[in-house]
């Protein structure tokens, strides 16, 4: 698999990470390989929550350089995934405005009728927000809020972030274990009985 990771200026730069981190430790085993695109904003909000660079094994791509193969649909990507998503970044998304790297790609997987995963982060949300996102999901888009849960009885930051990277990896088709899964309400213990 051909995957595109957007980053983009949302809040939620660790999600990114998580993604970015388990792809680089499993992805090969799955023959996932990966290109990167951080919108300006993405950049600036990752030093912001997580500090510093991000550093993988794949080419990041500047956010204006539409040289990238995946800004053409003739190279044949299979996905993409935008994490976070900003709501500058579906709105552009949802109408086509292909300005950058980042929209450039989303707009070819729009047209190429191949997955695009857009997890977005913002709130609360206006009704233009709600437009766009009705306009992007007509148009192919999987909008996966970046919503965590809690059934799975997460304790630590890194869980909680897990409960979104989780099910991410599941519309990518990557097998994970990022998150238990739920199975089905625990059986009750049987009421105390009262002695007479
Ligand atoms: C620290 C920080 C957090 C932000 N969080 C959000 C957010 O959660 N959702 C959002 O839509 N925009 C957020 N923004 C605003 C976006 O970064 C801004 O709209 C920017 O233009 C998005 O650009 P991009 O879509 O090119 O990444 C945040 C900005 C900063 C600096």
């Amino acid at each position: 698999m051909r995957l595109v990771v957007g980053v983009s200026g949302a809040s939620g730069a660790p999600y990114a990470r998580r993604l970015l981190d388990f792809l680089a430790e499993h992805g090969e085993a799955h023959g996932v390989t990966c290109d990167l695109v951080f919108t300006e904003t993405g950049r600036q909000v990752w030093a912001q929550e997580i500090g510093g660079a991000p550093r993988y094994p794949w080419k990041i791509w500047h956010p204006r350089d539409f040289t990238a193969p995946f800004a053409s649909g003739s190279s044949r990507y299979d996905a993409m995934v935008v994490i976070p998503c900003s709501a500058g970044a579906l709105a552009r998304i949802a109408h086509g405005i292909s300005v950058d790297l980042l929209g450039r790609a989303a707009d070819v997987m729009l047209k190429e009728r191949r997955p695009l995963l857009l997890v977005l982060r913002e709130t609360p949300l206006s009704l233009v927000h709600a437009r766009a996102l009705t306009q992007a999901i007509e148009a192919g888009a999987i909008v996966m809020p970046a919503s965590p849960s809690f059934y799975s009885g997460p304790r630590t930051l890194e869980q909680l972030v897990d409960t979104v990277v989780a099910r991410a990896l599941d519309r990518l088709g990557l097998p994970n274990e990022l998150m238990q899964r739920w199975t089905g309400l625990a059986p009750r213990a049987p009421e105390p009985v009262e002695d007479p």
